[in-house]
């Protein structure tokens, strides 16, 4: 063989299949096992951000907004009607969601967390009671759902009701209303368009004591004839935990229940942990130390190689599970857009997704694309 050919063969043996692993999309790549989403913020429904807009419409085809659908941006004021919303960049996020063809989800109805403290009180100040509190619940969901009837395909209902030890949590929501707040707000969304799926999405579900409590809370909405259609589970993951075999354990439990399974907020945080448990909980602040922060200049080679294996390992179970699973969103779109360079620190460099702070897909990238391979 001359030189000439040698090297032509060496660039399509060992060139090329990464070449084409690259140029592949995420969405092809897993069409016959789930779809595959991302959070979005304004820059990206919007288009202001081009090129991340681009990166969105190849690899994703179901999106979910990061923040302009929870109820302190879409209904910041007390007001029912159309007074108390604003609905600006909802607007525009399922437009973007239409116009590219996808699986557009609605992010959130009820949680504890980015709501306004005057949900719960009256005019004074002064804690409102259950049958107000319902009502307010009822026109919230009403209306939100009701604008984008058939247009939002999936809603997640309740956000993170329950706690670490798989009890209630005590919200405002369940301190006023009672437990019964939960079924009330799939109803509610369900009487508002029942074409749509109903979620309850919560984090830390692979942690079997609060997997337990998923698994009761969702029973009882069955036995209650309350129409759920999958548990969304955040999955905002560190390297370390939880373990394959944990995410395995909790795919196998929900299956169990005869709903679907919907992985709704996935990321690997890669930085030392500033908090003793692992947790997503929004209200959390800690400060960032220098040694908590360790990749400001870039992240090594070993570390590139440690998230892929993280992502190759997560997906390997995803993928075992494909039959329960429907889709599987990513928190955000890049690393520079991503909540982890400032939860629970403020101020960090972090690195949990796919895509680097130039758009550029990353090892974990080629990781997931390569198990989506392996998989019929
Ligand atoms: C939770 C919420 C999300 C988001 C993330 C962090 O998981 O469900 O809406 O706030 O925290 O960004």
């Amino acid at each position: 063989m001359s030189k000439r050919s040698v090297l032509l063969a060496c660039f399509l043996i060992i060139v090329m299949p990464a070449a084409v692993l690259a140029q592949n999309s995420l969405k092809d790549a897993f069409k016959n096992h789930f779809r595959i989403g991302a959070a979005l913020n304004p820059a990206y429904f919007t288009e202001t951000d081009a090129a991340g807009a681009a990166l969105v419409k190849k690899h994703f085809n179901t999106i979910t907004p990061e923040n302009h659908m929870k109820w302190e941006m879409i209904h910041p004021r007390p007001d029912a009607g159309p007074a108390g919303y604003n609905f600006e960049n909802a607007d525009k996020y399922v437009q973007f969601g239409e116009k590219n063809g996808m699986f557009i989800i609605g992010h959130c109805l009820v949680w504890h967390s980015q709501v306004p403290r005057s949900v719960f009180q009256d005019a004074e100040g002064k804690s409102i009671e259950r049958a107000a509190l319902l009502e307010r619940m009822r026109e919230h969901i009403h209306t939100v759902v009701g604008r984008y009837k058939g247009r939002v395909h999936g809603w997640d209902v309740v956000n993170e009701a329950l706690n670490e030890d798989g009890t209630l949590r005590k919200s405002p929501w369940l301190n006023i209303i009672g437990e019964d707040y939960i079924a009330r707000a799939f109803e509610y969304a369900h009487e508002a368009d029942p074409q749509a799926e109903l979620y309850y999405n919560d984090y830390n579900l692979e942690y079997e004591a609060k997997r337990n409590g998923a698994i009761e809370l969702v029973k009882k909405l069955l036995q209650q004839g309350i129409k759920i259609t999958a548990i969304g589970t955040q999955s905002h993951d560190k390297l370390d935990r939880p373990t394959a075999q944990q995410h395995d354990e909790t795919l196998q439990a929900f299956k169990q229940l005869g709903v679907k399974v919907v992985v709704t907020e996935l990321d690997v945080d890669l930085l030392p942990a500033v908090t003793r448990q692992p947790t997503a909980d929004v209200s959390m602040r800690a400060r960032a130390t220098a040694a908590s922060n360790p990749y400001t200049a870039g992240l090594p080679d070993e570390m590139q190689k440690a998230l892929a294996k993280r992502y190759a390992e997560i997906f390997a179970v995803f993928l075992k599970h494909k039959d329960v699973i429907t889709r599987v969103t990513f928190w955000g779109v890049t690393d520079r857009d991503s909540w982890l360079n400032n939860f629970p620190a403020p101020g960090r460099t972090n690195y949990p997704l796919l895509f680097d702070r130039e758009n550029n897909p990353k090892p974990a990238f080629d990781a997931v694309m390569r198990e989506a391979s392996l998989v019929k």
